[in-house]
């Protein structure tokens, strides 16, 4: 039916998408990075589980830490602040920011310790036992109360996804996104 939009697939694509990341709506990238942060957690218990040597735990340790310290801060710099107009929301945030503020202390914590240290793997599981219940409350009441508010997650989505970049690149991380 719509083939006369797509007639030169090459054309369209030289003109769109070519020199940034393919544009993804806020709920979508913020519920990719959770799925991502979940799923390292759930690695580095594996390596407990294995009893694996210092330097991947720390590897991953260090991935965890930097993954969450981006997608905390681009949260905080723009998804808090937009979700702060919406009334259902503020208490909401309120909360969110204290429990992003007990994890970064003790990211804090993990960065500046070594896997042959007591409690570092401790630190690890319980920095994902917070996490994962943040992420509950963040998927379960934040972003569906916003997406109810009738805010445009595509502008969103394109303001979050640039800031990740920047700070993906400020830590030296690669294009995991
Ligand atoms: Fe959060
Ligand atoms: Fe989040």
């Amino acid at each position: 039916m719509a083939t006369s939009l797509r007639d030169t697939d090459d054309d369209l694509l030289d003109d769109t998408d070519t020199d940034s990341a393919v544009a993804v709506d806020a709920m979508e990238l913020l519920q990719a990075d959770h799925d991502e942060v979940k799923q390292m957690f759930e690695e580095y218990e594996g390596l407990m589980a294995d009893e694996a040597g210092e330097d991947e735990r720390q590897e991953l340790a260090t991935r965890i830490c930097n993954a969450l310290t981006v997608h905390a801060t681009i949260e905080e710099e723009i998804l808090y602040p937009a979700a702060r107009g919406v009334p259902a929301c503020e208490r909401l945030v309120d909360e969110a920011t204290v429990e992003h503020a007990s994890a970064k202390a003790l990211i804090l914590e993990i960065e500046s310790m070594s896997p042959s240290m007591p409690l570092f793997d401790a630190k690890v599981a319980v920095l994902g036992e917070y996490v994962s219940h943040h992420i509950d409350e963040e998927e379960e009441e934040l972003l569906p109360q916003l997406a109810n508010a009738g805010i445009d997650l595509d502008e969103l989505g394109e303001e979050l996804q640039d800031r990740k970049l920047e700070l993906m690149e400020e830590l030296g991380m690669e294009g995991e996104s």
